[in-house]
């Protein structure tokens, strides 16, 4: 104890300038975890019955696609290591663990007529670890591995994935609700239907701009929806959890004072975070997304809006359905108009439907391309986000820092963390945001899906040469053992 509290001042006083760090101490429940997620640390990915998913299909089918023609097939070999990952996290001293079932583990060819207790018994056995440290888990039914059934159906294109993700997160609740007390169903949306099914940068690769976001974002909802009211009805009263959806977007803030700044800001919001988070904390689509892509599908000459129109029973089946907000941030950017709506009429596509444009500022630290350090950003988000969907509880289940060298001084990661969870406690104290957990992805060095293993967000690192996959925990690992313990940011905190 007195070891790691020497540590803590010693590596706080050489890597943050403490003056700047907001002092009082995190509030009385605040919960401070990690993270990680299935494919990304597993490995196992043809073990003991485990049916083959998407990321497995499209890492083997397209080896260019991803750096160095990685794969995950071992990863961090948690699949057999994940004692030792719980032990970490116990010496991490951490109260909640964020992690991920792969459904194709527990139901191989994704229904569920076949239930594969192996792979139960694999999650099980992690759940009573957990349980014995301390450590409540929480669970996230569907981080990206779509059983290759599913997608060989069109993926997340097609509604009845809706019904097969409600039944498949029926069989979760009942194996594992004894253990898991808090449930995500899904893991950013926005990255799945932008990345996956818009741009087709990340699996399964689908382009097709015009509509395959807005037809991805609504068959998540309904999905989300689907498992969101099975957990109400069936088992909430017996197991007393709760249950949310992650959704992922960083700062939009305006590039300058002007309206059309302004209002694009708050359009690029809308077509970002509104598009996911309007439909379940307010009700159907946000109007700037709906005016703005119906405009421009008429002037396409579509006989009707690019956009599905929610019916009032489907509003009503998505709205309400969090218990809470669960919360992915890494950076901001700044925003300014781009197209008009009715400009540039041509191929359909949801940046033109946007109609903004973005930027960063080449001032803001950062060591890959999509992380920066611009704390206030997301204190202005958690801001946002507040005001925005009815005030939930925010829960921030994503954030951390991303380096290209994996070193165990890691410096950067403690200066960003630090300083992000001193804008939470802004957020919290100074602008009333009922915030009341921060997770750090990740525990572990693990598999940047197209980046392969290239780029490294781990409090510990992995040594992905080895056999053994050895994890030696970096700098940022005994700071934030300090910060768990000591609950302050700094030398001396107040209440
Ligand atoms: C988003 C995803 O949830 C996670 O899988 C990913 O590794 C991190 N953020 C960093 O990109």
């Amino acid at each position: 104890m007195y070891r790691t509290f020497v540590l803590f001042l010693l590596i706080s006083s050489t890597y943050c300038d403490s003056s700047t760090l907001n002092n009082h101490h995190f509030p009385k429940n605040f919960k401070l975890g990690a993270a990680t997620a299935a494919y990304q640390i597993e490995g196992g990915w043809n073990e003991d019955g485990k049916g083959v998913h998407m990321w497995d299909w499209y890492t083997h089918t397209f080896p260019e696609k991803i750096k160095f023609n990685y794969t995950a097939d071992v990863a961090c070999d948690s699949y057999h290591k994940w004692e030792e990952d719980v032990k970490l996290l116990k010496n991490l001293g951490v109260s909640h663990y964020r992690m991920s079932i792969s459904w194709s583990r527990i139901l191989p060819n994704g229904t569920a007529n076949n239930i594969n207790l192996k792979g139960v018994e694999y999650y099980l056995n992690i759940f009573k670890a957990l349980k014995e440290a301390n450590i409540e888990p929480m669970v996230t039914l569907y981080h990206w591995d779509l059983p290759i059934y599913f997608h060989e159906m069109g993926g997340w294109y097609n509604p009845l994935l809706a019904k097969y993700f409600g039944e498949y997160a029926r069989v979760c609740y009942k194996y594992f609700g004894e253990y898991v007390k808090t449930w995500i169903t899904i893991n950013e949306p926005q990255s799945t239907c932008l990345g996956g099914y818009a741009e087709g940068t990340k699996a399964p690769g689908y382009i097709h701009m015009g509509e395959g976001l807005y037809q991805c974002a609504y068959v998540h909802l309904l999905a989300h929806a689907s498992a969101y009211h099975i957990y109400d009805k069936e088992f909430r009263e017996a197991q007393q959890g709760r249950i949310s959806i992650v959704i992922d977007s960083g700062w939009a803030e305006p590039a300058s004072d002007s309206d059309s700044d302004v209002s694009a800001a708050q359009v690029e919001r809308d077509f970002v975070l509104g598009i996911y988070a309007n439909p379940i904390y307010n009700g159907d689509w946000p109007q700037a997304v709906i005016d703005n892509v119906a405009q421009r599908s008429y002037l396409e000459g579509f006989p009707k809006s690019r956009l599905p129109q929610l019916t009032q029973e489907e509003i009503d089946f998505i709205n309400g359905t969090s218990d809470f907000f669960c919360l992915n941030t890494y950076s901001t950017n700044y925003i300014t108009s781009g197209n008009k709506v009715n400009e540039s009429i041509g191929d359909p596509s949801y940046y033109l439907d946007k109609g903004t444009s973005s930027f960063v500022d080449p001032s803001w630290p950062s060591d890959v391309q999509w992380v920066h350090l611009v704390p206030w950003g997301f204190r202005k988000l958690l801001k946002y986000v507040y005001e925005h969907f009815n005030h939930p509880e925010i829960f921030v289940t994503e954030n951390g820092w991303a380096d290209l060298t994996g070193q165990l001084n890691d410096t950067n990661r403690i200066t960003y963390i630090s300083e992000y969870l001193s804008a939470l406690l802004d957020a919290h104290y100074e602008d009333g945001v009922n915030v009341t957990g921060y997770t750090v992805w990740s525990l572990l060095d693990n598999f940047e899906w197209t980046n392969g293993y290239t780029q490294k967000l781990g409090l510990v690192q992995v040594d992905f040469q080895s056999e053994n996959r050895t994890r030696t925990p970096k700098d940022s690992f005994k700071w934030y053992q300090g910060v768990i313990e000591k609950r302050c940011l700094v030398e001396e905190c107040i209440e």
